[in-house]
């Protein structure tokens, strides 16, 4: 029997930078959330262990040994066979954790296979950054340089997003390393109660992504798209995910949404532009 898992997009909603390891990761304190579209991963039992990429954004990622996927089902399997479908429909490189999910969702699939306990965490920070958030999947406040998780106080209301890529590849190493200052301050200690998506819209506007300025400089297509998406009706907010080139806008209803995602596919006919359910 296969077993499938599915690789939600991530989306953070603030990434404030506060701070550098002497080892040159960043600390980060980000409200991550996630979106209901993504990649999905399928795993069955085979002898050797083999990867197998499909979906629209297939060609954009050549299968190779260092494959996220790859290493995470080495990670989980220490030598065990799997044959691992990908179906890639995020864009690669692009600030919504695709890579990441791919993993997470990898060592879900995996352990249910091979009825294995999950990995440790410290394990799982090896594959990178955001791939313990992603293994978790919902609403959290993300520490540390991505490993300490913690739970929200009050649940996150209800909200839509649109999500939009202008084709660019944002390598995140690049961002990081042009950012002007490291010393940004941390969200409020305690994160308010947010009733609606419009609450929740003026919280974010107080807050912010420190990697939106200095991605925007090395690809200035990332102001126009997050421009573009707060041009559309009923968005309440537009901003940068993680290190771009992704930007999300806030929606209240599906049908504005909706609505405003054809809208722009019609407008920027190159772009990916996809409407989600926000998953707290
Ligand atoms: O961990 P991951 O492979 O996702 O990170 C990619 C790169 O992003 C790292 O090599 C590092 O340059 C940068 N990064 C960082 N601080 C973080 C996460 C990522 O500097 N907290």
């Amino acid at each position: 029997m296969p077993t499938d898992a599915f690789a939600a997009a991530k989306i953070n909603l603030t990434l404030h930078v506060t701070g550098q390891r002497a080892d040159g990761y960043h600390l980060l304190d980000s409200l991550v959330v996630f979106a209901e579209t993504g990649d999905t991963i399928r795993a069955e039992a085979a002898d050797a262990l083999s990867l197998t990429i499909t979906g629209p954004q297939a060609a954009a990622l050549p299968v190779s040994d260092d494959n996220l996927v790859l290493r995470a089902a080495r990670l989980v399997g220490q030598g065990r066979g799997a044959a691992i479908t990908l179906e890639k429909r995020l864009p690669i490189a692009s600030g919504i954790g695709g890579g990441s999910a791919d993993a997470a969702a990898t060592i879900h699939a995996l352990c249910r296979l091979w009825d294995l306990p999950l990995p440790s965490q410290a394990d799982v920070l090896k594959l990178g950054a955001d791939v313990p958030v992603c293994l978790d999947s919902r609403a959290l406040r993300m520490t540390g340089v991505g490993e300490v998780l913690l739970p929200l106080a009050h649940p996150l209301p209800a909200a839509w997003l649109v999500l939009a890529n202008p084709g660019v590849s944002q390598p995140t190493p690049a961002v990081f390393k042009a950012l002007e200052r490291r010393d940004h301050a941390p969200m409020p200690q305690q994160l308010p109660r947010m009733a609606d998506a419009a609450s929740l819209a003026a919280f974010l506007a107080t807050q912010r992504n420190d990697l939106e300025a200095p991605a925007m400089r090395l690809a200035p297509e990332i102001a126009e798209t997050r421009e573009a998406l707060a041009a559309l009706p009923g968005c309440l907010l537009a901003r940068m995910s993680g290190s771009g080139a992704t930007c999300f806008g806030l929606f209240t209803e599906e049908a504005a949404a909706a609505g405003a995602a054809a809208l722009l596919r019609a407008r920027r006919p190159g772009w990916w532009v996809e409407p989600a359910r926000m998953t707290g």
